[in-house]
């Protein structure tokens, strides 16, 4: 049996949309198994239980990628990263299939054709460099369309606790609220920022944190679709913590200093929001990551 776990993202971190990415200790759990029939999935709703299912694809891609059948496979999914929530469930996916057809077939697929392939299933690089390769990455697409990917170091004092509503978001819609254009004055303020943000991450400067976390990218025209927004900010900022709209939403991720303000959080928020879940996080150093076992002995990872 092959078991892949994949942490969950939190992609933008604020101020670098589209190209920041944050792996988080929140994490789904995919195994595969031979099968006598082509294609058996449990863990999922009946309707994913499918050929088109998104973790059934990326195997087959990779399959495919190294020129091998496809073998038939049963998948089983464990966790509960929320679909539509700005955790990077799809990277998930992506990631865990890839991997698990690498693995199969005797660990064919390096780590930047991984990267690579994920990011053509994706079509952004921003969820699944992190998936991979845990950690904060920043990450672009170059001049031949492949993936780019530096990795940064995040002060492990910090403290992360995800607001996640009931509610989803679709990426799609969160595209569209976009503005087309962004005028050079903004497009200052951003770069400024987004670098700002990664070295106050290292140093773990809640300060410069919050100076270095306002967007004019994404979050003014997404917090909108947030309609508890402005109220989880409060929250957070209230013990003087930061908070960003993960990914394209619903979640919001904030920045803590301390246990303290991480638990005055969590209580606030759950009485503010009673049917949410609130999780406490750290950040996921390792990405992707496989066991290979056979009737329970673990044969190696
Ligand atoms: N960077 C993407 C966006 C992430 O914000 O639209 C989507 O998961």
């Amino acid at each position: 049996m092959i078991k892949i776990k994949v942490p969950a993202t939190s992609a933008n971190v604020g101020v670098g949309f589209d190209c920041l990415g944050l792996a988080v200790s929140y994490y789904s759990t995919i195994t595969f198994e031979p099968s006598t029939t082509k294609l058996e999935i449990s863990g999922c709703p009946a309707e994913f239980q499918t050929e088109d299912n998104l973790v059934y694809q990326a195997f087959v891609k990779g399959c495919n990628f190294l020129d091998k059948p496809v073998p038939n496979v049963k998948i089983t999914i464990t966790g509960d990263i929320p679909v539509a929530r700005g955790l990077g469930s799809s990277s998930v996916c992506v990631v865990a299939g890839l991997k698990a057809a690498s693995v199969w077939f005797s660990d064919g697929i390096s780590k930047d054709q991984l990267l690579s392939l994920a990011t053509q299933m994706e079509g952004h690089p921003d969820n699944v460099t992190p998936a991979i390769l845990g950690g904060l990455c920043v990450s672009f697409m170059d001049d031949h369309h492949e993936p780019q990917v530096i990795k940064y170091d995040v002060n492990p004092e910090l403290h992360f606790v995800a607001l996640i509503p009931d509610y989803e978001v679709s990426t799609h819609e969160a595209r569209k609220v976009l503005p087309k254009t962004l005028s050079y004055a903004d497009a200052i303020h951003q770069v400024s920022h987004c670098a700002a943000m990664t070295k106050a991450l290292e140093l773990g400067d809640m300060h410069m944190i919050h100076e270095a976390c306002d967007d004019r990218m994404h979050e003014p025209y997404r917090a909108k679709l947030i309609p508890d927004y402005d109220a989880a900010k409060a929250i957070c900022e209230r013990v003087g913590g930061t908070m960003y709209i993960s990914g394209s939403g619903s979640t919001l991720m904030a920045i803590l200093a301390d246990e303290a303000a991480e638990n005055e959080v969590i209580n606030n928020a759950q009485a503010a929001f009673p049917s949410w879940k609130i999780r406490k996080l750290t950040v996921a150093a390792t990405g992707v990551t496989s066991e290979v076992s056979e009737r329970g002995k673990v044969l190696h990872r």
